[in-house]
């Protein structure tokens, strides 16, 4: 994890770079600091906190410079402290490095440079990789950048790292494994982050560096080299992200403004594949690959968090529409089994960032066992998109709250759509369901957006139970995978222990939990499960437990029977995920914030988990 950022060129380089962490925050804010170089020499400032933390006690400071460089940690060696944040200057004091991710056999290059002299002024792996290069430019005498490359073929891991020298002001040097990197061109000045929102405003020019490449960044000179210092021309790639699509708009909380863009998302996502004029579904993705995905033997989705849940409520949309069998697992499993795939098989990798490393890594071992491998990303340019075979965008623009909600429903609509695809592809739907299904698919947006308009009622039972020490969120069928998003929702935001589960397994274990303290959000809309989630309700109901139903509009039998209710439009039952989602996501919103937590930057969380 953690957010880089940097800046060389005519501009004042600190407000650029202490934007552009800002922006950043969402990949780690734990500490943060900034490194200058300037007549007066190379400067380091770093502290404990927020960027706003760093930023309140630079007041006053001379901050004066061209280049530079600045970093949000989320702490992996080393707890969050001054000591611990980035940036490190190196032993001898001329090198100042960032770095996002971990080094790996930081241990073994530590005791050689204890060996030598070397001492430490953190605990970091990232120190130990700075002092390691530092170690290799003064004792050859080599240029920086050769010393770089050699340090860099000796270690293991991933990183992005970005380093100031102060004999060399005119330059920064960058590198990159796993974690990534964007440059920005401008006139006569160059921009680096993690991703591209430091730079939006001055420029929509950049290029994605790719794994194993050093960038020697001069003010109008930009030079990518490999390992074996051969020269790679860069590739330059067109932002389409405005400035507005990355602020607030006006909401007090990137999630709540995330929350209410859903219907403009998902509408953004359907744009341009879904024809109900014509009755087709248009997916570029799929229609170059149809024999690969339409003959696929299985197909494995693999993802973490968020993604996963959307990947699990796939594997119920596939199998349904496509008759082909669905496995879905999580990336940081995956990649360490010795999982059987063969040659016919489909990987569908799920990512929001695309550049979650367990899901990165786990493509490349199932790529390497002759998968095909299709990539639903929301981050265009993203490393997952470019590992990809093949793929669709979700489009649903930057998501900066750290609990994902637009990402998640904007996957679940390309899933729907992809599943539709194949399955009137390979005539496992009939043409009535399908053209049935397209239309019910169009008025999602809309009936997302008439969900929202209860977020009074629903703030209403959130501050009924925020404080409520844990929860038990049920669903079946399509909506098992929205209880556990439900419950995983509620743990990111509001630190309330929740747990998801399919609601006929209540009784193998989770009815003990349930007395009158024990809010229970039952998914009990009406669909072919409706009588039997009833019944549990009704056992819930019999032990004392609150309930919380999400059910169809209109059902006053059980309105009456509940402690709660919030009601959705009536919809397919395939495509009810999209609409039961919803209030999930404000009942979390709303209790984290009456715990008066920081809900866009919950605790120990990241949005994009660049380390193992
Ligand atoms: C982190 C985020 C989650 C996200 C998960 C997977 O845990 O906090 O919101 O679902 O990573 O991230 P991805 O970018 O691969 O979807």
């Amino acid at each position: 994890m953690c957010g880089i950022v940097g800046y060389i060129g005519d501009r004042e380089a600190y407000p650029i770079i202490i934007t552009g962490l800002k922006r950043q925050e969402y990949r780690g804010y734990d500490s943060a600091g900034v490194a200058l170089i300037s007549d007066a020499g190379l400067k380091i400032y770093k502290k404990k906190g927020k960027v706003q933390d760093l930023e309140e006690s630079l007041i006053g400071q001379p901050l004066s410079a061209h280049v530079g460089i600045g970093h949000t940690r989320w702490a992996t060696h080393g707890e969050p402290n001054d000591k611990n944040a980035h940036p490190h200057r190196s032993f001898h004091g001329k090198l100042a490095m960032i770095h996002n991710g971990i080094i790996e056999n930081y241990a073994m290059l530590k005791s050689e440079l204890l060996k030598k002299g070397y001492q430490f002024k953190s605990e970091t792996d990232t120190e130990v990789l700075l002092n390691f290069i530092e170690d290799i430019y003064f004792n050859t005498g080599c240029e920086l950048e050769e010393a770089l490359r050699i340090a860099l073929k000796r270690v293991a891991g991933a990183y992005v790292v970005l380093i100031l020298d102060e004999k060399h002001p005119d330059t920064i040097l960058a590198a990159r494994k796993g974690s990534p990197l964007v440059i920005g061109i401008g006139k006569g000045e160059h921009f680096l982050g993690s991703d591209a929102t430091p730079m939006i405003e001055y420029t929509k020019e950049v290029v994605y560096v790719n794994d194993y490449e050093i960038a020697i960044v001069k003010k109008d000179e930009l030079t990518l080299k490999n390992l074996g210092n051969e020269k790679h021309l860069p590739y330059i790639s067109k932002l389409d992200t405005e400035l507005a699509a990355i602020e607030k708009g006006g909401f007090p909380h990137f999630m709540l403004k995330e929350i209410f863009e859903q219907p403009a998302t998902i509408f953004d996502c359907l744009r341009g594949r879904l024809n109900t004029n014509e009755m087709q579904i248009t997916m570029r993705g799929i229609e170059e690959h149809l024999i690969e995905l339409t003959q696929a033997s299985r197909f494995i989705i693999i993802a973490c968090g968020t993604s996963w849940h959307a990947g699990l409520a796939a594997e119920y949309i596939i199998e349904e529409l496509c008759r082909i069998p669905v496995e879905v697992e999580y990336a940081s499993e995956f990649r360490y089994r010795n999982p059987i795939v063969r040659k016919g098989d489909v990987v569908i990798a799920i990512s929001q960032s695309g550049e979650t490393a367990d899901t990165l890594v786990a493509i490349e071992k199932a790529k390497s066992r002759g998968a095909f491998i299709f990539g639903i990303v929301n981050v265009v340019g993203s490393s997952i998109s470019r590992q990809s075979d093949a793929g669709a965008f979700t489009h649903a623009g930057p998501e900066i709250g750290v609990a994902s909600t637009k990402a998640f429903t904007a996957q679940l609509s390309v899933l729907i759509m992809m599943a539709l695809k194949i399955a009137i592809e390979r005539e496992t739907i009939s043409q009535a369901q399908f053209q049935q299904l397209l239309i019910e698919l169009e008025a999602i947006p809309d009936k997302v957006a008439s969900i929202l308009a209860s977020k009074d009622k629903i703030k209403t039972i959130a501050e009924k139970y925020y404080t409520c020490k844990d929860a038990l969120y049920l669903g079946r069928g399509y909506n098992f995978p929205i209880a556990l998003e439900g419950a995983l929702k509620l743990k990111e935001i509001s630190y309330i222990h929740a747990e998801g589960y399919p609601a006929a397994e209540m009784k193998h274990g989770p009815i003990a939990l349930v007395d009158e303290t024990l809010p229970v959000v039952v998914i009990a809309i009406k669909d072919d499960y409706y009588l039997k989630i009833v019944s549990n309700i009704q056992e819930i109901k019999a032990r004392k437990g609150k309930v919380i139903a999400i059910a169809t509009e209109d059902d006053i039998t059980l309105a009456s029977m509940v402690d709660e209710i919030i009601f959705v439009p009536s919809s397919p039952e395939i495509l009810s995920p999209l609409l039961t989602v919803i209030p999930m996501q404000l009942i979390a919103y709303y209790i984290g914030v009456a715990k008066g937590l920081d809900v866009d930057k919950p605790r120990n969380l990241a949005k994009s988990v660049t380390v193992e």
